[in-house]
């Protein structure tokens, strides 16, 4: 990929650069935030990590939203995060207004891009995107799944100690306390984790998913996550800028799987170089069914606040 630009200089934003630049995703870097100086600064700074990686991504940052021009891919991390006590809902009104302008400007300086939306509630701002946008649905998708699994896959390598590359992990649903980690589809190295951990740690391992990111933050204070996020994104960007097909949960706009439509929420797709090329529909059983179902119903109830 040639070119990548980020909404927002934050500390989401800032991770997300510095590996795309690490791990030398694309030839360029842009970084957009309103904050006057602030993308220059996060941008000198991260190029200036080139030495040390041996990278030649050149990283650059603006005031000006015109300087996305010709982006192959946006991610747009630019919002308010939330502050302890509060749910990635409540920051939902001020972030759509921030997401709308956005949007608006990828229109018209990268019509042809693929939008990875990240800002909170990343469920509801994606479906955002996608209607405001118009476009195909494999053109605008949103990271949360992602950093779920990681999370669960961390929890279960403390827990086994066993290798965290070992771990595979799935959780799917609204990025929220009812996302729905999937403890059948859980292996180490293939074999079922129910082989190693008991059920009743199993649903601990779930419920500390669920919280993941706000035991974060109220150990952070000051700040929520924004490492294994960053790293999530870089994930998802790796796999479309290397065409990988590889079947990663994504925040995705649903026609019709999972028996549901005009929502967007996490289901396992495969990204690959247009971006989301299918959605992969997985049997439920009664229980993960009835926790999905209870995930649509808090994803719609925040979509009809945007009416
Ligand atoms: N989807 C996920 O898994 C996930 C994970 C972590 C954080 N998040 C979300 O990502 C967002 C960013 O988090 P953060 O910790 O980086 O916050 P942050 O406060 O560090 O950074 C946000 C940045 O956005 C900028 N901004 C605001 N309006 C803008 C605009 N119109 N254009 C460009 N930039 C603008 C701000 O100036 C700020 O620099 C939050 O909404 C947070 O909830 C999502």
């Amino acid at each position: 990929m040639e070119k990548v630009a980020i909404f927002g200089s934050g500390r989401v934003g800032e991770t997300t650069a510095q590996l795309l630049a690490e791990q030398e995703l694309c030839r360029e870097v842009v970084l957009v935030d309103v904050r006057e100086d602030v993308p220059q600064g996060v941008a000198l700074d991260v190029a200036q990590t080139a030495p040390f990686f041996g990278f030649d991504t050149r990283v650059q940052g603006s005031n000006d939203p015109e300087a996305i021009s010709g982006a192959d891919l946006v991610v747009v991390t630019a919002g308010l995060p939330r502050k302890p006590g509060m749910s990635r809902s409540d920051v939902l009104q001020v972030n759509v207004e921030i997401l709308d302008g956005i949007v608006a400007d990828v229109k018209r300086f990268a019509p042809d891009s693929i939008l990875l939306v990240v800002s909170n509630p990343v469920d509801v701002l994606t479906y955002r995107a996608w209607q405001l946008t118009g476009w195909d649905r494999g053109r605008v998708l949103g990271q949360a799944g992602v950093l779920d699994s990681s999370r669960m896959a961390s929890f279960l390598a403390m827990e086994t100690g066993f290798s965290a590359r070992d771990i595979t992990t799935i959780v799917l649903g609204g990025h929220g306390d009812t996302m729905v980690p999937l403890a059948r589809y859980c292996t180490i190295n293939g074999i079922p984790v129910s082989h190693f951990v008991s059920s009743e740690r199993m649903e601990e391992i779930i419920e500390r998913t669920r919280n993941g990111g706000a035991e974060i933050l109220a150990l952070r204070k000051l700040s929520s996550a924004y490492d294994a996020p960053g790293a999530a994104v870089a994930t998802m960007v790796d796999a479309i800028s290397h065409d990988r097909r590889r079947l990663l949960p994504c925040v995705a706009l649903l026609q019709g799987e999972y028996g549901e439509q005009d929502l967007a929420m996490g289901v396992p797709c495969v990204l690959a170089k247009g971006g989301l090329e299918k959605v992969v529909e997985l049997a439920l059983n009664e229980q993960e069914a009835r926790q999905f179902a209870a995930s649509v119903a808090a994803v719609r109830a925040d979509i009809a606040r945007l009416i």
